[in-house]
């Protein structure tokens, strides 16, 4: 199997990134108007949240018919098109595979709900006991995971929204379904798929209460979930040289990860984890307020980076997507230090091992939404916590400062390409507002020839220019420094040195603290800085706020 390591992928949130036909909702016509800007950039594919018919209670996430384009996005000619369209310019397409469950809106759901036995053996129906659900699990929007259905006097279950109900992967008919959408698309000519939460779909063989959590130690990375891949990637993409796949691990270990993803396995390309996203959770509660832990963030990057380096595992790199707040806002300085900070974090997560991601906007310092209104938020999980921390006692005040920082709205609103009314994504009504962040559009940012774009350019064409970067071995260089994360990739000869401060404070690097060549234009070559001028002719370097540096490392020093 590729590992696609030269490779560079660009995510685009449909529903958000061009109106192509002015009802404020993005769409598939609207992707094709802005290829050129994506060729641009110089990406290798572009992953497509799903556009399939859905009655959109999770943006798309609810899958009604899993082989027809939502009409709000457009047509299959349209989305025909763009793989067409795409192709010319080198880019693939990978749909968004959403088979842990269907929209309870699904053909096969209403079957059942008719009583059909069939497709009632497609979902996952249980008994009840005592007036009691018939387990504690808690769903991963807030409330029981079980809801009642009263004909039947029994309940099924749904890991997300109660209009998400999750599909019993042990059927080996449902499996044939599924994997018979995979090969439509792949007929149709995409490039890959992104499988959404693929590590849920093996529940355990006895559904039971959790007295130590919210059940997800039961069905994560569950008891069949190895032989599941397997047969998926026999049985559809496998057959099809060189389809790029990535996984979505929600809550998952290492050494999972590393079979889902190490080219042995026959299982998928590479794989998403969410621990280092985790760092500013309350003791483990995402809706509170805390500043992110950075030696955590460290520690996190560096067991997973080793980790996998070691075993042969394949790790996606991302900061950002449309479950998660900007990481722009979130780990670097979106007022003082926007153009710094986006490019140190471009930077310090584009060098590691492993196949980097870049969402929508963050090209050009997209910042979190700022809303201060419940009004303005549209997604069904951050509606629910509202609601939740409301009737905890909260006060109004303190859970907008908290979907401020938390919700997934803040990587939703629309993309703004330019600072006229409607930003270039719509003449419309956006579906969602704007982000109240003033003046930051990819027009205003491509003024300047040190753009944040130019710079993620420079960072992409170094990846594919660079074995190193794509191969080499990955070791941490400050385990305990507070402010610098370091890292040094190394392939044969060849060592690249990665030095990001993650705060707005100067502080010095000492390479000789840590075995590293002494500093002289002889034993170094920058490579790549996100500030204009450097000196490395001293024996520390002084790492200006949010400044990355980096360097290569001349052979034999
Ligand atoms: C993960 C997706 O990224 C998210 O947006 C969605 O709500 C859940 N899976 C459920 O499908």
């Amino acid at each position: 199997m590729k590992n696609f390591n030269d490779s560079v992928i660009y995510q685009i949130y449909v529903k958000s990134f061009m109106d192509s036909n002015g009802d404020g909702l993005g769409d598939i016509p609207g992707i094709t108007s802005r290829l050129d800007y994506l060729e641009k950039l110089g990406v290798n594919y572009l992953w497509l949240t799903p556009v399939f018919i859905s009655p959109m209670n999770d943006n798309g996430y609810d899958v009604a018919d899993y082989y027809k384009v939502d009409p709000s996005f457009g047509t299959l000619d349209d989305l025909e098109h763009l793989i067409f369209e795409a192709k010319k310019r080198g880019l693939g397409i990978m749909l968004d595979m959403v088979f842990n469950h269907t929209s309870t809106d699904h053909e096969w759901f209403q079957k059942a709900l008719k009583g059909d036995p069939k497709y009632k053996d497609y979902y996952i129906f249980r008994k009840g006991s005592g007036g009691n659900p018939p387990t504690n699990w808690i769903s991963k929007f807030g409330g029981n995971a079980w809801e009642y259905v009263p004909e039947f006097d029994e309940y099924y279950l749904h890991l997300f929204d109660k209009t998400q109900a999750d599909l019993n992967w042990e059927n080996e008919d449902v499996r044939e379904e599924l994997y018979e959408i995979v090969n439509f698309w792949l007929d149709k000519g995409v490039s890959g798929f992104r499988f959404d939460v693929i590590n849920l779909i093996s529940k355990p063989d006895e559904f039971a209460d959790d007295e130590i959590g919210d059940g997800r130690r039961f069905y994560t990375d569950g008891p069949k979930i190895h032989q599941y891949l397997k047969e998926l990637n026999r049985e559809t993409f496998g057959r099809v040289a060189d389809t790029i796949t990535v996984g979505e691990m929600s809550s998952t270990t290492l050494e999972n990860c590393v079979r889902y993803s190490h080219p042995e396995e026959d299982e998928l390309s590479m794989v998403f984890n969410f621990h280092h996203l985790k760092v500013d959770y309350d003791e483990g509660d995402k809706w509170s307020l805390k500043n992110f832990d950075f030696q955590e963030l460290k520690e996190i990057f560096d067991h997973w980076q080793s980790g996998m380096d070691n075993l042969g595992g394949n790790m996606a790199l991302f900061f950002s997507n449309h479950d998660q707040p900007r990481a722009l806002s979130r780990f670097g300085d979106d007022k003082n230090y926007h153009k710094e900070s986006a490019k140190m974090l471009a930077t310090s997560l584009h060098l590691l091992k492993g196949i980097p991601y870049i969402f929508q906007g963050e090209e050009f310092g997209m910042t979190n939404a700022y809303f201060t209104s419940i009004d303005d938020y549209r997604d069904v999980e951050s509606i629910n916590y509202y609601n939740i921390l409301k009737k905890q006692g909260l006060p109004e005040e303190i859970i907008i400062k908290i979907l401020q920082a938390k919700s997934r709205d803040n990587g939703r609103t629309p993309i703004l390409w330019n600072g006229e009314d409607g930003h270039g994504f719509t003449t419309g009504t956006p579906w969602i507002p704007f982000s109240k962040m003033e003046g930051i559009n990819m027009e205003e940012d491509q003024k300047d020839e040190n753009s944040i774009f130019a710079y993620y350019q420079k960072l992409i064409r170094l990846r594919k220019e660079s074995p190193v970067i794509q191969k080499g071995s990955y070791k941490i260089i400050d385990k305990d420094h507070k402010s610098l994360f370091t890292y040094l990739r190394t392939l044969g000869e060849e060592r690249i040195l990665v030095i990001s401060n993650y705060y707005g404070e100067q502080v010095n690097f000492d390479p000789s603290k840590y075995d590293l060549p002494e500093l002289s234009r002889e034993n170094y070559k920058v490579l790549l800085s996100n500030y204009d001028q450097f000196n490395l002719e001293k024996e520390k370097i002084s790492i200006r706020p949010y400044e990355s540096l980096v360097l290569s490392i001349e052979p034999h020093k």
